[in-house]
């Protein structure tokens, strides 16, 4: 009897800390592009010399107080974004759609003082009408790629589900460059990666929620689904812990080697029965805001090679959607665990017109790193696996999805 009581206070007790926060999976701007034939023109259009160029004149100059970050090509990896939930900020609530980004720090969403095309489409914050704002007055910068975006900080009441966050500094930001924005699903990002990358000064989100005490665990962690039909859920992320019913097996922790992403070491990839890659380890951060696996360009066109995917034009590797069931396993290694991959889970198809087209989701990008060779794990990765995020111990857990759920 007295045990059944214990139980029931530790449950009960646990799932009060945990803050559930549905995440939709919606068109990425590539594939929007891709459906409606313009990916190729927008691409040649928008290579990064091309843009920068063009953009250029369009940064206001020199705002004394401006801060300019450490560079990135987010802007780019985002153009693939696809997982997206819900927060506010504000008083009354104004209501804002978000990328969760294990890959950057910072939380901003356009501002109502920003003209730029992207910012029409998208909800804008309003700091006049909200009774809890409190201005700071810094401007900010965030590299974006080879574009800037600019900003003006604030503080407010966040909300993430039922979870309120007090006195959270976010950017508005008042120029958005280039074209990803304007197509963008999403309003803005909120950063879930250490504080030293973050390019605002002030406290991420996640460390204000653990200031705030307002998680039992300093956890986080994703489940992303693979399922692209609209009526099942895209995902979820839960603060303060792990969701049990979302995947079985042991969780594998993996130490964090660098705070500032979630940054880990990476034994080595391999391709089934061929190359191995990093044989003497690499690093790997893991991101939710990047959809592909990211690799050193050498590395990754021997692996294109290898799964015989072919370039196009535009710098995407297809493949013979018939040829899905022949192709090799990759198997990524982590703290002595195989993560293994399956044609089906690296290679993304997509329709166009009626037709199903099938691209490698490896992409080749050289990262700078002070350390060993640089690779992403993104969606591709973490759509078949759990992942957890500790800032408590400093590691990120994987585990096996439950297999009825990642269909
Ligand atoms: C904001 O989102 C919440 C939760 O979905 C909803 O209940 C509320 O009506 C929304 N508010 C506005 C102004 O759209």
């Amino acid at each position: 009897m007295r045990w059944t009581v214990l139980t029931l206070i530790c449950c009960t007790w646990t799932a009060h800390g945990l803050i559930r926060i549905p995440l939709r999976r919606m068109l990425s701007v590539r594939t929007q592009l891709r459906a409606s034939n313009r990916l190729e023109v927008f691409m040649r259009d928008h290579q990064p010399d091309v843009f920068n160029r063009r953009y250029a004149q369009c940064y206001p100059p020199g705002i004394p107080s401006l801060r300019l970050g450490k560079s990135s090509e987010r802007l780019y990896n985002f153009m693939d974004a696809q997982y997206y939930g819900l927060i506010s900020l504000g008083t009354p609530q104004q209501n804002f759609t978000v990328v969760f980004d294990t890959g950057s720090s910072d939380l901003w969403v356009p501002s109502s003082y920003c003209v730029s095309e992207a910012c029409g489409m998208h909800h804008k914050f309003k700091a006049f009408e909200s009774s809890t704002f409190n201005h700071d007055g810094r401007m900010f910068g965030i590299h974006y790629g080879k574009g800037h975006m600019l900003g003006i900080m604030g503080r407010e009441i966040l909300k993430i589900g039922p979870l309120t966050v007090q006195n959270q500094e976010f950017g508005e930001s008042v120029y958005e460059p280039g074209f990803v924005f304007v197509m963008a699903k999403f309003d803005g990002v909120l950063g879930l990666a250490y504080p030293s990358l973050a390019e605002e000064l002030g406290t991420p989100v996640f460390d204000s929620i653990m200031n705030q005490k307002s998680v039992d665990q300093p956890i986080f962690s994703f489940y992303l689904s693979k399922s692209k039909l609209p009526r099942d859920p895209g995902g979820e992320l839960l603060l303060g812990g792990m969701d049990e019913a979302l995947y079985s097996g042991p969780i594998n922790w993996n130490p964090v080697t660098l705070k500032g992403y979630w940054q880990i070491k990476m034994s080595s990839i391999q391709v089934q029965g061929a190359l191995t890659f990093c044989p003497h380890g690499c690093q790997a951060i893991i991101d939710t805001g990047t959809s592909l696996i990211i690799g050193p360009t050498r590395d990754i066109l021997a692996l294109q090679q290898l799964i015989g995917a072919t370039p196009t034009s535009i710098g995407e590797y297809l493949i013979d959607c018939a040829r899905l069931s022949s192709l090799p396993q990759v198997t990524i290694m982590l703290n002595g665990v195989e993560y293994v991959l399956t044609a089906e889970s690296y290679v993304r198809r997509e329709m166009m017109g009626d037709h199903e087209i099938c691209f490698s989701g490896f992409q080749a990008e050289d990262l700078p790193s002070s350390t060993d060779p640089l690779w992403i794990l993104g969606d591709v990765f973490l759509s078949d696996y759990y992942s957890i995020y500790d800032r408590g111990q400093d590691r990120v857990g994987f585990a096996k999805h439950d297999q009825c759920l990642s269909v």
